[in-house]
């Protein structure tokens, strides 16, 4: 029984035991941004509240009158802001004290046999609500939150009677207030509590796993609980690409890292290499790493052709084999392109196999050579002006004769001829990744004040989000567009 239960605990161990390839940090000033921008959104939503008909009854020492209150609904809402703060390995804490509603209705009452009605006024001071949430994750990788704490008290109510014999009732309105009182201070925290589960649904109904294009999912379950500080809330997500087609598994798993904390930012992400390494690899498993290259496929700007006679530069004897004819190179990633992060730089390991062919006046391919090409690429990321923008080098290129069906021939002047082709590429990438791509900027959302740094392993991302006020004051958005 024993060793049943120890390979079981070893068993979830390991697959509990995966590191997060992206991590995110929201800080205690991110949480204190989002509930400052949120405290405006809560108000909208108060105001939009349905209240219950309250109906009792109240003994004026002459008898018992039956009343009913109907059709509330809110004039007025004064929400003071409220505070949010993360609660050590738990959730969060959101507390609002001295909330105020001015509502208006219908009464109705009767007093033996009277039947009597009108309209009312009332004010409701000082309600103050706790509530406390616990977050965590679920089996299936998704953000839970549940109530764990709630608090709900009102401080007083004041009701104006109008129409009918409201003038006999107003001085009775002691009496009954606190029944009033009990009634709506008895709503509020089922009403919180039902918000919380709401959000709880609205979460597990989330996915995570993403179709990116046609060839990558990409995978985004948490890997654990929040880590939950006074300070920040850490999540680690999986982060890995998949072939949709293929969903292989890569040949390597994620390295953990930890994503230092950098003072002033309300937003940190921390990217792995592998998820990056994993997107590579989706692609090579879904065949996608090769390409058919002609001579009309090369660029203008490149001063080659690609044909046996130009050709003849670096291989002397093919013109004289098959003069005169066009020429085409199957080109194929022989592994996963592999990244891997330094300290302020990136390096790209590119191993590719080429097969070239001549093409005959009557179409035959005469398959000539195959050649293995490796490579290595450094690159540089920065995000400036709200862009992400990179450089590439080329480190170093080695040339080997895989076969050859024209007989041996040395590589060096070929090996020179493809780096300075490489390198009049990497020049007009260059000039492309110089221009910058803008960083993904959300419906409501976008990021402000980004950096970017390159660590040994991961790349750490800190930023300021600014949330963009579209909805509520439209006014607002022009002045940030
Ligand atoms: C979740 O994924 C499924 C299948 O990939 C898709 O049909 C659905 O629309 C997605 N739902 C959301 C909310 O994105
Ligand atoms: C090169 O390939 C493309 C597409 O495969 C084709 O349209 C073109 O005619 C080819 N060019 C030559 C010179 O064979
Ligand atoms: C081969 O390329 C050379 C230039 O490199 C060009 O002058 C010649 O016309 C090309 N031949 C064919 C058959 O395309
Ligand atoms: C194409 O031409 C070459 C020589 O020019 C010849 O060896 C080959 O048999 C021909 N192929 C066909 C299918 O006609
Ligand atoms: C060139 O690349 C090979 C592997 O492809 C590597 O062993 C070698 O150290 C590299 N040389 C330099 C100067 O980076």
């Amino acid at each position: 029984m024993l060793p049943c239960v120890i390979v079981v605990f070893v068993l979830l161990s390991c697959a509990c035991g995966e590191n997060p390839a992206v991590q995110v940090i929201l800080t205690n000033k991110g949480l204190q941004y989002g509930k400052h921008e949120g405290t405006g959104w809560i108000q909208e939503k108060l105001e939009q509240i349905t209240f219950p008909d309250i109906s009792g009854s109240v003994d004026i020492h002459i008898g018992r009158v039956y009343y009913t209150l109907s059709g509330v609904t809110i004039k007025k809402c004064d929400l003071p802001e409220p505070s949010v703060e993360f609660v050590q390995q738990s959730g969060l804490t959101t507390s609002i004290a001295g909330l105020s509603f001015a509502l208006a209705g219908e009464w109705r009452n009767q007093f033996g046999v009277i039947h009597d009605g009108g309209s009312f006024d009332m004010a409701i001071f000082n309600i103050d609500v706790t509530s406390a949430v616990k977050l965590g994750s679920n089996a299936g990788g998704r953000l839970s939150v549940t109530s764990v704490n709630c608090k709900a008290s009102v401080g007083d109510v004041s009701m104006q009677f109008h129409g009918g014999a409201s003038w006999i009732f107003q001085p009775f309105v002691k009496y009954f207030k606190g029944h009033i009182i009990g009634i709506i201070q008895s709503k509020i925290c089922p009403e919180v509590e039902d918000t919380i589960m709401n959000l709880d649904h609205h979460l597990q109904a989330m996915n995570v796993s993403f179709d990116v294009n046609k060839v990558l999912s990409f995978d985004v379950p948490l890997t654990g609980d929040p880590d939950i500080e006074p300070s920040n809330m850490k999540l680690g997500f999986k982060g890995e690409f998949h072939s949709i087609k293929t969903h292989a598994e890569p040949p390597f798993v994620a390295q953990e890292f930890v994503l230092p904390e950098l003072a002033g930012y309300m937003l940190s992400v921390g990217l792995s290499e592998f998820t990056l390494n994993s997107a590579s690899f989706g692609y090579f498993s879904a065949g996608q790493l090769q390409a058919f290259i002609n001579d009309s496929m090369i660029p203008p700007y490149i001063p080659f052709r690609l044909n046996t006679s130009a050709m003849g530069g670096f291989i002397p004897q093919l013109p004289k084999m098959y003069p005169g004819l066009l020429m085409n190179l199957q080109v194929n990633a022989r592994d996963a392109p592999m990244f891997s992060f330094q300290p302020g730089s990136g390096v790209l390991d590119v191993h590719i196999c080429v097969k070239a062919s001549a093409t005959e006046s009557n179409g035959t391919q005469v398959p000539l050579f195959t050649l293995y090409i490796d490579s290595r690429f450094t690159g540089k990321m920065m995000i400036a002006d709200g862009k992400l923008k990179g450089s590439m080098m080329l480190n170093n290129v080695t040339l080997t004769l895989g076969s050859s069906e024209i007989g041996d021939f040395k590589t060096d002047a070929l090996e020179n001829g493809i780096k300075s082709g490489m390198v009049v590429v990497l020049g007009k990438l260059n000039a492309k990744l110089g221009e910058g791509i803008m960083l993904p900027r959300m419906k409501h959302a976008q990021l402000v004040n980004t950096v970017l740094k390159m660590q040994k392993g991961f790349v750490g991302i800190y930023s300021d989000v600014q949330i963009l006020q579209t909805d509520r004051s439209s006014y607002l958005s022009t002045s940030y567009l």
